[in-house]
């Protein structure tokens, strides 16, 4: 049977099993999916080991984004961009091959899914980390009217600014400089892990805006709850990207697309029911 694992650490509440196993039902496929713990002194060592006994794909997740594509041979365009790959696999050399399917499946989510369209939209990013460097390209290519990422540590944003200004001259700023309106804010720093929200004055959300973090949590994170406080139309938490770019890793994988409204409505049932 084919061999898939997600890798991480931890990794043991990982949905990915669950929904990569549902995806493969979609074609009668059969599958074998784990996720499994692999510390970042393993890495390589695993990442070796498992496509020479015969695996097919990882998934990676955090902390081994960034070093799962110091170890690939050959690299998509998006992954390049984001310096992490989310998805890795042997390509027709035998070479080690990694992508980056985040990106796509926040767009993929937003559009696909609410029917939000990006284009011609002004939007703010919060948070310059590995996450946000993960989705600026696809996010780019949507073709935002305009771009602001903002962060605590502005040097990281202007470094951000700079890898991607082929792509888009976007602006930068501190927090605390914020005063205009967006259409749609995306949060991607980290402090939902910890119930924290970035210190955001209301006014960045225009009338109809849309709310998203990247983290996603049973009950709403602290910046879905602040969306929904200060009216924004859609406050939206990371479960559909994480179903999304399975079904664009899968994808890349079994050279076929998934659906995934079952399993997006699967899993907002389980959550629902606590
Ligand atoms: P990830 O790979 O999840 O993006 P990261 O690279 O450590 O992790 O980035 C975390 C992001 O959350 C950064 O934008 C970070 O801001 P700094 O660049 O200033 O560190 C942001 N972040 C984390 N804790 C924060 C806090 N308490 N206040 C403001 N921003 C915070």
């Amino acid at each position: 049977m084919s061999r898939f694992a997600v890798i991480g650490m931890p990794v043991k509440h990982s949905k990915s099993p669950a929904i990569h196993t549902q995806f493969a039902q979609q074609f009668n496929m059969p599958m074998d999916y784990e996720a499994i713990a692999v510390e970042q002194d393993d890495l390589a060592h695993f990442v070796h080991g498992f496509f020479a006994a015969g695996g097919k794909g990882l998934n990676v997740t955090l902390p081994h984004k960034e070093d799962a594509f110091s170890l690939c041979e050959a690299v998509s365009v998006r992954a390049a961009q984001a310096k992490a790959t989310n998805t890795l696999y042997l390509d027709q050399n035998g070479n080690l091959s990694g992508d980056n399917t985040d990106g796509l499946g926040l767009v993929a989510d937003i559009e696909g899914n609410h029917g939000f369209e990006i284009a011609q939209k002004r939007v703010l990013v919060l948070g310059a980390g590995g996450a946000v460097r993960g989705v600026l390209g696809p996010l780019i290519e949507r073709r935002p009217s305009r771009l602001v990422v903002a962060n605590r540590t502005r040097a990281k944003a202007e470094r951000l600014q700079g890898d991607f200004a082929e792509l888009m001259n976007f602006d930068v700023a501190d927090y605390d400089q914020l005063n205009s309106a967006f259409d749609l804010v995306i949060n991607g720093t980290s402090m939902s892990v910890s119930g924290r929200l970035p210190p955001l004055p209301v006014e960045v959300l225009a009338p109809g805006a849309c709310c998203y973090d990247m983290m996603y949590a049973d009950s709403d994170t602290p910046f879905v709850g602040w969306g929904k406080l200060h009216g924004a139309h859609l406050a939206l938490d990371g479960l559909g990207m994480l179903v999304e770019q399975a079904a664009e890793s899968f994808a890349i994988w079994h050279g076929k697309r998934p659906g995934t409204d079952a399993v997006l409505a699967q899993l907002g049932a389980q959550r629902s029911l606590g």
